[in-house]
């Protein structure tokens, strides 16, 4: 079959390639271009029908995953190359069973698309001919079908499967490539094979540098440490043929800067160290580390989004032989980290502490950009996700572990945003083969990837797997309570992943999984402790079954490190992937089912909207599932809100069972990997769901948030600054829900108080049957609670406000009786002058004039994407007639609004719709 794939291949395919990133492949009788990163999957393009993400083609396509391929590059190389001392062929990613050969000799086989692997091929390189690299892959999907065969002889690895509704793959736990390319709950099955990234033919004499790496520690005598270590590769040396050379490298902490006294350039200042070399005995690789101290007043610190400036320094290291000269640099920032698991009252705590401050880490959890190789080398997607997160007030990533160790750009960007990396290593809801094959290929991963990326100071903790703990504890997948399956965890995830974590990398915690009790599980055999307490370490939450914006649904736990609910894309996300709108745009549709892969998942849906929101049905089914779409994303914002809000509110007491101190919140998803009801507030189009506008308010340094308990409201303010808020105080609005007449609004002022520094305080608890009462928002108690909504804002003495006003609905919004009038919002030709300093940098603001006639809840802009620009605050409500916002324009385009639709949730109801208008002034 190989064979016979190359010779077809090397008749018909004639086109002639120079570069290493563009590639000739065929699986079955097709033939393609394949362009680094990419996958067997380009072998139907990109367009139209044709696009793997349109309709069923995830399972249309699936022939491809289970064919093996091949793959052909043709290049030339230089005088100088061929007649190098040393020349090495460097892949990175190959994905994943693949045979290498070069000019006919083959290289090796590959087994782990997570793995560097590095060729020496200086004996079979030709010039000036035409070199060949042929790559024979062999199915994923019959190669994980085949391992799990034969573990199955002494035991099977579980899961058998994936459930149905996934359309996925088995057995994807057997190998090492990406776990979400054969179906997750959240996307396809698109199991290819390919490159994941450029292939690197590295020819020099005498040595050159594989890669450099750094630990920054803060040591005593208040210096900061930068060991740095380089690894070389060699030239053939020997006793009679010494290889000598010089290593230096510096830590620039001043770079070089215009004097408008002297007019010149006032030299950089680094600091140093530098060490000479010589090799004598033929080695081929070599391991030189030079430590470098620097006083701790010379450089400043980096530190998270929120906290201080995220100062990053240049690493700058040359290397100098008699016939080689190079330099390499990479970034590194000053920071510390530490994991703080220290007794309560009962139980462990579990923060995070940087640079000495305790800090609740808020953020989300990010899954790969795509399941295609081709859309996830994409770097401005990263940079734009990442920017998002920080523009709301984000300041700690989980790279979840069923995708990839991400590539550089993504920590780079990190390093900028200020976004902490919570790193899995990539084990994620499985049990795993423990062969010595597996093991030492997982060795070797987990090596790599640590060296890789531990020179960033976003990256504060490593994490050996997703939830393995929990499906073993819980027996999720029927391991029941073999010792088997516990050895095998332990000898995986302890033994290996984190001896071989603690042996390259001192300066960062590590954790075995997530949930996890953390050291409470490590004291108590790893695996016997239920890893979902709230007295110890991470917990993940789902709540499907009680109503999600109950605040009392939620529990008290250390962290959250996952909890979510999900809702649809937008329309125009929707369009982008079906194949007949016609029939795809319609609720419950094939198409529509087909990409819910949560068993249930659209009942849960529904159920839980119901709970709180009406749902319409017209005539009209594109306009009833636009409906539908809109009250999703409703749902799923508030509820992700509220649950997140229980977690702040929770930061710095604990309840009578010793629950709470809670640290952490970091909902599930950011991102999507296809257009599907998901739990992501930002979907693959890159279109802000409501919750992501959410999230800048209930991630706000200082929030102000209510806890409704049957009759009795509670205030909370919860503040992350390192200061007392002194003297600030809550108003209590109560705004009628008014139609027509002129808006009425009721204001309570509580008394002032203090907010001691990085706290949540408990203001006293009201009645909300008094309240409302006072408010005159209605006779009784219950008609009260249909007619108000009651508004929080904290100002300081100075009246200014403190935080992003906050809402109480004191009845589920589908018992209002919501009055269906006009909108209009004016946007305004030109840009502002008056746009918020902190985006004046990336946009350009217009103003957003925004009024109606009555009470508008939910006010939803729809429409925007990766490019076109979003607005300040979306999905708000109008509650006093007028407003005004921004829309944030990305750089360089024109304010397109073209497509821009509004929806309120009191237009939804109305039969014909009321206007909702946006439009230039
Ligand atoms: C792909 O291979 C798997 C495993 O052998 C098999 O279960 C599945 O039916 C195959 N699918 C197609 C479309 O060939
Ligand atoms: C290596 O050295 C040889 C001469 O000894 C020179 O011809 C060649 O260009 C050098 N190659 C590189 C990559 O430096
Ligand atoms: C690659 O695997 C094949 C078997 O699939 C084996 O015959 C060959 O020796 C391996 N090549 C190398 C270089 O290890
Ligand atoms: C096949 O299974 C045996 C044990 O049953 C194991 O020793 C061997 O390593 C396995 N082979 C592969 C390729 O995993
Ligand atoms: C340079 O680095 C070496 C370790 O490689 C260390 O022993 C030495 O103290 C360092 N020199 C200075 C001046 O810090
Ligand atoms: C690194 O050092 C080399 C040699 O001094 C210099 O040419 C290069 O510009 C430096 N790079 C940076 C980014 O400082
Ligand atoms: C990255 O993704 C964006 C959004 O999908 C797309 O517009 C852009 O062309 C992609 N860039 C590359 C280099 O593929």
């Amino acid at each position: 079959m190989r064979l016979s794939l190359a010779i077809i291949l090397s008749i018909v395919l004639s086109t002639r390639a120079d570069t290493l990133d563009i590639w000739q492949g065929v699986v079955g009788n097709k033939y393609f271009t394949l362009k680094v990163p990419g996958d067997t999957y380009q072998a139907y393009g990109a367009n139209g029908a044709n696009d793997p993400l349109h309709g069923d083609n995830d399972v249309n396509y699936r022939w491809i995953g289970n064919s093996s391929s091949y793959l052909r590059n043709i290049f030339l190389v230089d005088e100088s190359q061929f007649a190098a001392d040393r020349v090495l062929l460097v892949f990175q990613g190959v994905d994943t069973f693949a045979k290498i050969s070069l000019n006919d000799h083959e290289l090796g086989n590959t087994s782990n698309m997570h793995l560097r692997y590095v060729y020496d091929v200086k004996d079979y390189l030709k010039f000036p001919e035409q070199n060949k690299i042929s790559i024979t892959f062999d199915s994923p999907v019959k190669v994980a079908e085949a391992l799990y065969n034969n573990q199955s002889k002494s035991y099977p690895v579980y899961p058998k499967c994936v459930p149905s509704s996934y359309n996925g793959e088995c057995h994807v736990n057997h190998i090492r490539k990406m776990q979400a390319s054969f179906s997750w709950d959240w996307g396809p099955a698109f199991p290819g094979s390919g490159l994941w990234s450029i292939p690197e033919l590295m020819a020099f004499n005498d040595s050159t540098i594989l890669d450099t790496t750094a630990d920054v520690e803060l040591i005593k005598d208040h210096h900061w440490q930068v060991r740095v270590t380089v690894t070389l590769m060699n030239a053939p040396s020997s006793a009679s043929k010494p290889l000598t050379g010089v290593l230096t490298t510096r830590v620039i902490h001043k770079d070089t800067t215009w004097n408008y006294k002297t007019k010149k350039y006032d030299p950089e200042e680094s600091y140093e160290n530098s060490t000479s070399f010589t090799f004598t005995n033929n080695e081929k690789t070599s391991t030189l580390s030079l430590i470098i101290l620097i006083p701790e007043a010379e450089v400043s610190r980096w530190w998270p989004n929120g906290y201080g400036d995220q100062s990053l320094y240049t690493v700058n290291t040359t290397l100098r032989t008699s016939r080689h000269y190079e330099h390499k640099t990479q970034r590194i920032g000053f920071r510390t980290v530490e994991l703080v698991q220290k007794p309560l009252e009962k139980g462990l705590s579990f923060y995070f502490r940087v640079n000495s401050v305790d800090i609740f880490a808020k953020g989300t959890n990010i899954i790969p950009i795509s399941i295609l190789a081709e859309r996830t080398g994409n770097k401005t997607v990263r940079g734009l996700l990442l920017r998002y997160m920080q523009e709301t007030n984000q300041n700690m990533v989980r790279v979840w572990g069923g995708g990839i160790y991400e590539i550089d750009h993504f920590y780079d960007m990190a390093d900028e945003y200020g976004i902490m990396v919570w790193q899995d290593f990539m084990f994620a809801c499985a049990m795993y083969p423990t062969t010595r094959e597996f093991l030492e290929s997982v060795r070797t991963e987990v090596k790599q990837n640590v060296l890789r990326l531990k020179n960033h100071p976003s990256v504060v903790l490593w994490a050996g797997n997703n939830e393995n703990e929990a499906a073993l504890y819980g027996n999720w997948y029927g391991t029941g309570k073999d010792e088997v399956y516990r050895n095998d965890y332990i000898k995986l995830y302890v033994d290996l992943i984190k001896k071989e974590v603690e042996a390259n990398d001192k300066t960062r915690p590590f954790l075995v999984s997530s949930p996890t009790n953390g050291d409470y599980s490590a004291n108590n055999g790893w695996v016997e402790t239920d890893p979902y307490s709230n007295l110890y370490g991470d917990i993940h939450y789902y709540n499907y079954v009680f109503n999600g914006w109950n605040i009392n649904t939620y529990k008290r736990p250390r962290f959250a490190s996952e909890y979510g609910f999900q809702s649809l894309p937008s329309i125009k996300t929707l369009r982008s992937g079906c194949q007949n709108p016609e029939n795809d745009l319609v609720r419950g549709s094939d198409f529509l089912q087909h990409r819910q892969h949560l068993p249930g998942g659209d009942g849960i849906m529904l159920y839980q909207i119901k709970l709180n929101l009406n749902v319409p049905d017209t005539n009209d089914s594109l306009r009833d599932l636009e409906s539908y779409i809109y009250l999703s994303q409703i749902n799923q914002a508030v509820a992700v809100k509220v649950q997140t809000e229980s977690y702040r509110q929770a930061k710095s007491t604990v309840n009578e069972m010793g629950e709470g101190r809670t640290m952490g919140a970091l909902y599930w998803q950011l991102n999507d990997v296809w257009q599907a009801p998901s739990w992501s507030s930002i979907d693959v189009d890159g279109r802000w769901k409501i919750l992501h506008n959410y999230a800048k308010d209930f991630f706000a340094p200082v929030i102000v948030t209510p806890r409704v308990t049957l009759d009795q409201l509670k205030i909370f303010i919860v503040s992350d600054l390192l200061l007392p808020i002194v003297n600030c105080s809550v108003e209590i609005r109560f705004h009628r829900i008014w139609s027509e007449s002129m808006p009425q609004v009721y204001a309570k002022q509580l008394e002032s108080v203090t907010v001691p520094p990085n706290s949540a305080i408990e203001l006293s608890t009201l009645s909300l049957e008094g309240i409302l009462a006072e408010a005159s928002c209605g006779s009784t108690f219950q008609e009260a609670k249909k007619k108000c909504i009651i508004e929080l804002i904290l100002r300081d003495s100075s009246n200014q406000q403190l935080a992003p006003p906050n809402y109480v609905y004191p009845g589920p919004p589908k018992d209002y009786d919501l009055p269906a009038c006009d909108l209009y919002a004016a946007i305004s030709r030109y840009p502002s002058f008056n746009l918020p300093e902190h985006l004046r940098q990336y946009y350009d603001g217009y103003e957003v004039t925004i009024t109606s006639g009555c009470t508008q809840l939910f006010v939803w802009f729809d429409g925007n994407g990766f490019y076109t620009g979003k607005f300040s605050e979306n999905g708000f409500h109008l509650l006093e007639g007028s407003k005004k916002i921004f829309f944030l324009e990305n750089r360089m385009m024109q304010p397109e609004i073209q497509g821009i639709t509004v929806t309120t949730l009191g237009s939804i109801y109305a039969t014909p719709k009321p206007r909702m208008e946006f439009y230039f002034n």
